[in-house]
């Protein structure tokens, strides 16, 4: 599949000049159909009907779990939590890692420890590179459980190195939070690495990495990363619709795990003062409720979909408009651009900059109202690092523009005119 045949299932893209796809991805016609499908031919809910549709809607949820733990994770289904994005995937861990699990075992109703048995000298670590969805639950539980709180400053670029984390971590870090890829920066890290320094200074600390900017633009296999959790959302890279993402939790971790919901759905069986929560699934048992089936058949549908693109060639087509959209910048006076310029090595498809003498908003205002070009202005939840950029006052944060496969060097030319005629 070419960018143009991309672009043939997006009408968006004969409007607009879309560069937002860090914030969302426009969603293609068929993953759309996929839902009409369910709403139009099979409309029931799922598991335990007795009845073909409801048969089929289990199915089809079944298999898109099992689509997106496999093909875009590269991890066992039982080891993958749907969640409704990113946010709630660290919220869950967060919750966890707080709070004791409660479940009827062969000795009784009763609590479990918390994943971590915390005590005032531990240690959280996480960045201020973080979105605040990668940031602000840590710093909730730190405050909640009275652990430390310490922040790695990433260099001026942007990037976050190996030798950062072996001096923050040692042996009462318990828990450590870093992103796959920033959305304020364009940046991404050597992941491996980095829990390779974190667990070479303690090999008990929990790592969980927000792949928010990963999934969908970089093949992942989460279990060789090394991290014990990963999450993403559904809307951003792998072209699912909002309201859908999910997190990859280690299977011994996941076990004794308390979920942040109870309720119908996640249990094998209720009496009147105690329940067993379900043991076949146990991903599921952070499904309190019926599921947001919807979110799961269109993101299983959008996994398919990026495979039949190649999440490979997804990431070359980024880095090539990435590369060309800097090398374009160079030229343009009174541009300051925030992140790698040179060295693509560690950089993915998102390119942050101001103009001088405009607010970011104005900037983002002024390409849509005459050049149809949707970018992304502001702080982008990502206001620790703003402030270590001084941005906030003057900029109000940074211009952003994202891509994704179906963006095409066109665009960037159109893009690279404007900011010529703003900045110059
Ligand atoms: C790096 C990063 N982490 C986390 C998030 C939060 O994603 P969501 O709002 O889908 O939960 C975003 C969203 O932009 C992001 O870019």
């Amino acid at each position: 599949m070419q960018p143009e045949d991309m672009r043939r299932d997006l009408p968006i893209t004969n409007q607009f000049i879309y560069l937002d796809n860090a914030a969302t991805t426009p969603v293609p016609s068929p993953i759309i159909d996929a839902t009409i499908e369910y709403f139009e031919e099979y409309c029931a809910n799922v598991e335990r009907g007795a009845y073909s549709i409801a048969a089929k809607a289990s199915q089809v949820c079944d298999a898109a779990r099992e689509e997106v733990a496999r093909r875009l994770l590269r991890c066992d289904v039982e080891e993958f939590i749907f969640t409704r994005n990113q946010t709630q995937a660290a919220n869950h861990v967060a919750y966890a890692l707080e709070h004791p699990f409660l479940n009827r075992w062969d000795t009784g109703f009763k609590f479990a420890p918390p994943l971590v048995d915390w005590s005032p000298e531990n240690k959280i670590v996480t960045t201020l590179l973080e979105h605040h969805s990668n940031f602000l639950p840590w710093l909730r539980l730190a405050k909640h459980v009275k652990a430390q709180f310490e922040t790695i400053t990433p260099t001026v670029e942007g990037r976050l190195l190996p030798e950062m984390f072996a001096e923050a971590v040692d042996e009462n870090t318990k828990f450590v939070a870093f992103q796959h890829a920033s959305n304020a920066m364009g940046t991404k890290h050597d992941v491996p690495a980095i829990i390779r320094a974190i667990k070479s200074a303690n090999p008990n600390c929990l790592v969980f990495i927000d792949g928010a900017q990963g999934a969908g633009h970089m093949s992942l296999d989460v279990k060789a990363l090394g991290c014990d959790f990963y999450s993403f959302s559904g809307h951003k890279g792998p072209l699912g619709p909002p309201g859908t993402g999910g997190l990859f939790v280690r299977e011994e971790l996941l076990r004794r795990m308390a979920p942040s919901e109870v309720g119908g759905g996640m249990i094998s069986s209720v009496t009147a003062d105690d329940y067993m929560l379900r043991g076949d699934h146990r991903a599921r048992r952070w499904d309190a409720g019926t599921p947001n089936i919807i979110g799961l058949i269109a993101l299983g549908a959008s996994v398919k979909y990026l495979n039949r693109i190649g999440v490979e060639r997804v990431a070359e087509h980024e880095h090539k408009l990435t590369k060309y959209l800097l090398d374009g910048m160079r030229d343009i006076p009174n541009l300051i651009v925030y992140g790698p310029k040179d060295d693509m090595t560690w950089k993915v498809g998102a390119v942050c900059f101001n103009v001088k003498g405009w607010g970011s908003y104005d900037v983002s205002l002024a390409l849509d109202s005459q050049w149809k070009i949707l970018t992304r202005a502001g702080h982008h939840c990502c206001q620790p690092l703003m402030r270590i950029l001084d941005v906030l006052d003057l900029y109000n944060g940074n211009v952003r523009a994202s891509f994704h496969y179906f963006n095409l060097v066109e665009e960037v030319d159109t893009l690279l005119e404007a900011l010529k005629t703003l900045a110059g």
